[in-house]
């Protein structure tokens, strides 16, 4: 004789939940909250999936990773170039416009240091990435909502505090050579 318990799927183990489904869970839980500022449409974001935007808590950037929105820091941890002028690769990574430098946008981390003929000496790109995966330091994140094509700032972290201030640097790197 079989149990209802046994017929029933195994539960996923705890802390093994996939990020698609954090994320969808995490959007199901915003259905009906209050819209906080208005970021960007995805129609607005062009091939590089992302943008820069001013908001109350600082100059973000805002885009899309593996078809979900995302608002972060907008400054490199590199050497501050603005993240909203870099792209979203295929894997969902942000990468940095000036070293490509490449950014988690769930996590904050830097998942891969600087690249090219300086900055890609493989020592120092990595000390680049522990450096700025420093909890103060990491790439901050934003909750957003997104409804109808259009990402909104949560109400709750528009009205919040101030958080990191600074657009990021859009001139060229000092060292003129583009990354490889
Ligand atoms: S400024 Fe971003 S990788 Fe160098």
């Amino acid at each position: 004789m079989t149990t209802g318990a046994a017929s029933r799927p195994s539960r996923i183990p705890r802390g093994t939940t996939s990020s698609s489904t954090r994320r969808r869970r995490a959007s199901r839980k915003d259905e009906g909250v209050p819209l906080g500022q208005r970021l960007a449409a995805r129609s607005e974001l062009g091939p590089d999936g992302v943008t820069t935007v001013k908001t109350k808590r600082g100059t973000l950037a805002v885009g899309v990773s593996n078809g979900e929105p995302f608002a972060v820091s907008n400054v490199c941890r590199h050497q501050a170039a603005a993240l909203g002028v870099g792209r979203v690769l295929s894997d969902g990574s942000l990468q940095c416009p000036w070293h490509c430098a490449r950014f988690d946008v769930e996590t904050g981390e830097m998942v891969s240091g600087p690249k090219g003929r300086i900055y890609g000496f493989r020592p120092y790109s990595k000390a680049v990435e522990v450096f700025a995966n420093l909890p103060p330091v990491k790439l901050k994140r934003y909750p957003v909502v997104e409804k109808d094509g259009v990402i909104y700032l949560r109400y709750d972290v528009a009205a919040g505090p101030p958080g990191e201030v600074g657009g990021g640097r859009r001139f060229p790197p000092p060292e003129s050579g583009k990354a490889n």
